[in-house]
């Protein structure tokens, strides 16, 4: 029988997960088919007992359940516990647990496209959402030892590193003090939904002072080129766009399911045919 699996969020018709997760199932051979399945919010308690009652055998979980799902999965990985939020559920017996694989996907993008040891970078994270909360807390908890944070609200910030349980020293900055001292860091790593599409010509803050040895990433990848990503070249950075993460988030959770690696290149054409 084929292996079921799936995404949920709300809307789901624009995701690129299916398309790399079949692809993937066909060039591995496995016999099985990943569904996006739109659920309301209303509906999500309904639908997890649905999924599992049906026999899916692990999902994605997108906007805007990420957090929602956090009490209706039986068991949680510490970090997806911590970041308090959910984006990859897998069925161990007759248990749903969940698993946060952003960040992590993150950190393999860093690790694979640049073949760096991240942890020695002095790091500055822009933004305090959802995603610099799960890029900051799986640093930190593979044993990043110092990343300072920079957001219009500041408070946000504050929240954001004192509810981490893994250790890390952090000095928090308004975007003014960032772009001053831009200058003192060697990767940074742009979360927020600023230059995202339709807002293409927009930017944090203005570059001037980031150094030519600067590796800059902009989580966003839609568009593939941010501002941000472009003003970071001109300054002679190094640069990577979001659909690293997206890619290696996704293989994790495959490699949860199924316990293959997939393949890595051909997920990101994949995505690259699909937006390019
Ligand atoms: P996500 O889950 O994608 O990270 P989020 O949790 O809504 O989304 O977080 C959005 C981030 O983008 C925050 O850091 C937010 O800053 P605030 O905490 O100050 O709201 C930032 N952001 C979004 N629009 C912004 C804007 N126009 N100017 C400055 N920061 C912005």
């Amino acid at each position: 029988m084929k292996r079921l699996f799936g995404v949920i969020g709300d809307p789901i018709s624009h995701s690129m997960s299916p398309m790399m997760h079949n692809d993937a199932f066909k060039n591995l051979k496995i016999d099985g088919y990943y569904q996006p399945f739109r659920i309301t919010p209303e509906d999500l308690a309904t639908a997890i007992k649905g999924m599992k009652v049906i026999g899916i055998e692990g999902f994605n979980v997108t906007i805007p359940h990420k957090t929602s799902i956090l009490p209706l999965v039986d068991r949680l990985d510490p970090l997806a516990k911590a970041i308090g939020a959910v984006n990859t559920v897998v069925r161990d017996g007759n248990d749903y647990v969940g698993y946060n694989s952003d960040g992590l996907g993150f950190i393999r993008s860093l690790q694979e496209r640049w073949k760096k040891d991240f942890k020695n970078e002095k790091t500055l994270i822009i933004g305090a959402g959802g995603a610099a909360k799960a890029i900051y807390y799986s640093l930190a908890s593979v044993g990043v030892k110092k990343i300072d944070i920079c957001n219009r609200t500041t408070a946000r910030a504050q929240g954001l590193v004192d509810h981490c349980p893994f250790k890390c020293e952090t000095n928090i900055l308004d975007f003014p003090q960032a772009r001053q001292n831009l200058g003192a860091y060697t990767l940074v790593i742009q979360t927020t939904s600023i230059g995202m599409s339709p807002n293409i010509n927009e930017i944090p803050f203005s570059l001037e002072n980031m150094l030519p040895n600067t590796h800059a990433v902009d989580i966003i990848y839609n568009p593939l080129e941010t501002k941000f990503l472009t003003e970071a070249r001109q300054k002679g950075a190094t640069t990577q766009n979001g659909i690293g993460m997206f890619v290696h988030q996704g293989a994790i959770a495959f490699e949860k399911w199924t316990g293959i690696k997939p393949d890595i290149i051909r997920m990101e054409n994949i995505v690259m045919q699909h937006l390019g």
